[in-house]
């Protein structure tokens, strides 16, 4: 089972290429370095995939300079891959965070264009190229992760041709207009077109990158199918291409990302779950309605849209304080970036305003908590939930909105759910927001929080249906049932 060296390092045949491990090197609080478990719906989707197969996972250890050899955690093996402090800078705190995150999420916040970043986001998807190539058995099956990573399947292309890869963006595929503006739109189009499938959450993100193709590169797009060259010489050819023994095909449609709805239900049904839930009202004073948002602190999120609606609600005496609790989760998310460390300070201005404003002594108005939760403790608080508040501006998916549902196998609670999140395709009957729209904000919060419990009891219904339908392991299963086809198809 060795590719190429006769060395006795260990080749894999499945391998899940992300920018982070599922477990991030972190200090506790007497300063020693222990691993906690990563941020984000990436990680929680890609998990129970993995302990599933019998993989290797290719990943930053979430610390700059942490050499690190390959390990073994929680049954998977993990082949880290180094970062310098400038890397983390420039690369993912730069180039990924501050330029293509922004640029792909509508321009909410303003990309910025930095030729240094860009460099380091080339020097560092070819170390994650090689090192995935290193430990990959001859005719392995690749999956490289979201868009830190655009560059890797064209880098592994090129050193692997023997290799079957896919890649999966978690974050929405930015309209022509808005995606023109980069200007290396054409390497990262010709770096994603390395892979034999490329996956998108929703069919609105398959169809923006089609189009960026076909502008870019002038390659035929049909249904979901892109003819593609076999050796690219470069810059836009003449459209079609026609010569098909010189081409090969990639695949590009969506595949909606969920969770391991199970888990959630089974969770949630534990006496010592629905306690802590029971546990965590009391503790909030037992207020008739618990209002909840859950995210990591970023400017997609909404959060301040969420707050401003419910802080006029508040003012024109509609909803008590007495009445209605907000509680919100913001998990700490790339402190370093400048236009993260705005946004907190704008929320927790916000949220000291309100605060300051309607809470009184024994009860608060909001219940802020800057940090991030075990997911049991999650799944506690989801149960205390009545009113969960998903206000996204624009969102690949949201996990946490699928997660809500899962957990309330007792049907009860109300999913207010922004139009901009993936998601909303799929859970068609939780209470629809613009979250541009502050009035009908307010108006969805009000219809939650009065709606009747056999209205709440027939859209949960509904939308648990859907959850445990097309959870992750349809998502994974698909997606490599694709993969596998087009290999087959490949050797016909
Ligand atoms: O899903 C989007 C995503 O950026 C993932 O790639 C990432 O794991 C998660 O959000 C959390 O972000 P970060 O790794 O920058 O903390």
């Amino acid at each position: 089972m060795t590719h190429g060296s006769s060395s006795a390092r260990r080749l894999y045949d499945f391998i899940v290429v992300s920018n982070r491990l599922p477990v991030d090197s972190v200090s506790d609080s007497d300063g020693n370095q222990v691993w906690a478990p990563s941020p984000g719906g990436l990680v929680a989707a890609l998990e129970p995939v993995m302990h599933h197969r019998d993989g290797a996972w290719v990943g930053w250890p979430g610390r700059a300079d942490l050499e690190l050899e390959p390990f073994e955690t929680g049954g998977m093996s993990l082949i880290p891959v180094a970062l310098s402090a400038a890397e983390v800078a420039e690369y993912y705190e730069g180039f990924s965070n501050d330029t293509l995150w922004p640029l792909y999420h509508d321009v909410i916040a303003a990309p910025s264009f930095l030729r240094e970043w860009w460099e380091a986001y080339k020097t560092v998807n070819r170390r994650f190229a090689e090192r995935t190539a290193e430990v990959a058995e001859h005719g392995a099956v690749v999956w490289v992760q979201d868009y830190q990573l655009q560059l890797v399947p064209k880098l592994l292309r090129d050193a692997r041709p023997d290799l079957t890869i896919g890649f999966f963006n978690h974050i929405p595929f930015p309209s022509y207009g808005l995606f023109s503006q980069l200007p290396w739109r054409t390497q990262i189009i010709e770096g994603l077109l390395g892979a034999d499938v490329v996956g998108f959450q929703r069919d609105a993100d398959a169809g923006n990158f089609a189009q960026a193709v076909r502008r870019l590169k002038g390659f035929a797009t049909k249904g979901n199918r892109i003819t593609v060259p076999l050796v690219d010489p470069g810059g836009r050819l003449p459209s079609p291409v026609r010569d098909s023994a010189a081409t090969r095909t990639v695949v590009a449609r969506k595949f909606p990302i969920s969770i391991d709805a199970p888990y959630y239900r089974d969770t949630a049904k534990r006496d010592d779950i629905r306690a802590r839930a029971r546990e965590i009202r009391a503790d909030l004073g037992n207020p008739k309605t618990i209002m909840l948002g859950v995210d990591r602190l970023d400017y997609t999120k909404g959060i301040r849209h969420r707050l401003l609606a419910y802080g006029e609600l508040l003012a024109e005496g509609r909803v008590k304080p007495e009445d209605v609790l907000l509680v919100q989760v913001a998990s700490p998310s790339r402190e370093r970036v400048q236009s993260y460390m705005d946004l907190r300070d704008e929320v927790e201005l916000t949220v000291g305003r309100i605060n300051g404003e309607y809470s009184a002594i024994g009860h608060q108005a909001i219940s802020y908590h800057h940090r991030s939760y075990p997911r049991e403790e999650m799944v506690a608080l989801y149960l205390a939930a009545d009113v969960m508040l998903v206000t996204a501006l624009r969102d690949g998916m949201n996990l946490v909105a699928k997660e809500y549902v899962a957990a309330r196998f007792d049907n009860a609670g109300v999913l207010v759910l922004s139009e901009f999140a993936g998601a909303s395709d799929e859970l068609k009957r939780a209470v629809m927001v613009n979250p541009h729209d502050i009035d009908g904000m307010k108006e969805a919060m009000l219809v939650a929080i009065e709606m009747p419990k056999s209205e709440q009891a027939q859209r949960m219904r509904s939308m648990r249906r859907r959850v445990f339908e097309d959870d992750v392991e349809k998502w994974s299963s698909g997606f490599l049932k694709a993969l596998a086809e087009h290999r087959h198809a490949g050797d016909e």
